[in-house]
């Protein structure tokens, strides 16, 4: 998806309030034909430009207490300004986030298997709906493992959720691991795998940017949204960012190369200046730079 230039600016844009009746001035595919409420929750966090920043704090589900997220509110309070989401479980919601706080939930609801165990695929749905419903989310979000010996479960996990979300209104985000085996990360299996989340009937699509990611992107029908991975130089996650919503991502889920960053306040800035006003890498790296200083 091309991508219009704009003027650059001093500073990331904060997310600005939801405009629902706005038409997006970007395509966001495979959202009309649910209902409003689904839409409605859509929308709070795929903002009216089509794009998207998520911050992704559930890695301790199976990592544990992860480096920099040991208490992830000092990593998520003073990110929460800049994000137009939040990925976390909800044990991670109601000991780090303030219940006035209006940033919008994603809640990660798969889980079950942990780093030292003998496989990561082997997930089951961890949090009910009407949790979900209860912690007032704008989404939920599980982990599919395909061509692995839980492939089937994992698919039929997003089967189930996609049925229990589109009657609660709630969008689905599929994330499409691939556990410890980062190696997977190619056109070729990301391609399919982002397509039978997409066939499955997700909302919005999580996966890895890969080389070919355009290739990626035209065969999925949902929106995707791009990890961050391993921590990576600020600006070489910067470039990644700019490839991926080049390519036709619309935007980011983004963890590590956020809250593991020297400077994740100025990081969360610069990200967002790329995703939302076509701040290309040069001019996200000198934001990053001036932001760093203050
Ligand atoms: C996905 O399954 C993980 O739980 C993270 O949400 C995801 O990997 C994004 O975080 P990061 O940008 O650190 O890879």
């Amino acid at each position: 998806m091309a991508t219009s230039r704009r003027p650059s600016k001093a500073r990331a844009s904060p997310p600005e309030p939801a405009r629902i009746n706005s038409p997006p001035a970007r395509e966001v595919r495979n959202t009309g034909a649910h209902g409003w409420g689904l839409h409605n929750r859509l929308s709070r966090f795929l903002r009216p430009d089509g794009r998207t920043v998520m911050l992704a704090v559930d890695h301790g589900y199976f990592l544990g207490p992860t480096s920099r997220l040991e208490v992830p509110r000092r990593a998520v309070t003073p990110l929460l300004p800049y994000i137009d989401s939040l990925m976390c479980t909800r044990g991670v919601l109601r000991s780090s986030v303030p219940p006035e706080s209006t940033t919008p939930v994603v809640l990660r609801v798969s889980g079950g298997p942990s780093v030292v165990g003998p496989t990561l695929a082997d997930e089951h749905i961890t949090t009910a709906m009407k949790d979900a419903l209860r912690l007032n989310c704008s989404g939920v979000g599980m982990s599919i493992f395909v061509g692995t010996a839980h492939e089937s479960q994992t698919i039929r996990n997003l089967g189930d959720l996609v049925t229990e979300g589109e009657e609660a209104g709630m969008p689905v985000l599929a994330i499409t691991a691939v556990g410890k085996e980062l190696e997977k990360r190619d056109a070729r299996y990301l391609g399919l795998c982002t397509r039978i989340a997409a066939e499955i009937g997700a909302h919005v699509v999580k996966t890895y940017y890969c080389e070919g990611f355009d290739k990626v992107v035209e065969g999925c029908m949902a929106p995707i949204v791009v990890a961050g991975g391993p921590k990576l130089p600020e600006k070489e996650a910067l470039e990644l960012t700019y490839n991926s919503v080049t390519a036709g991502a619309a935007g980011v889920d983004m963890g590590r190369n956020i809250w593991q960053s020297e400077h994740p306040v100025a990081m969360v800035q610069a990200v967002r200046a790329i995703v939302h006003d076509d701040h290309d890498v040069k001019e996200a790296w000198q934001l990053y730079g001036e932001l760093s200083r203050d």
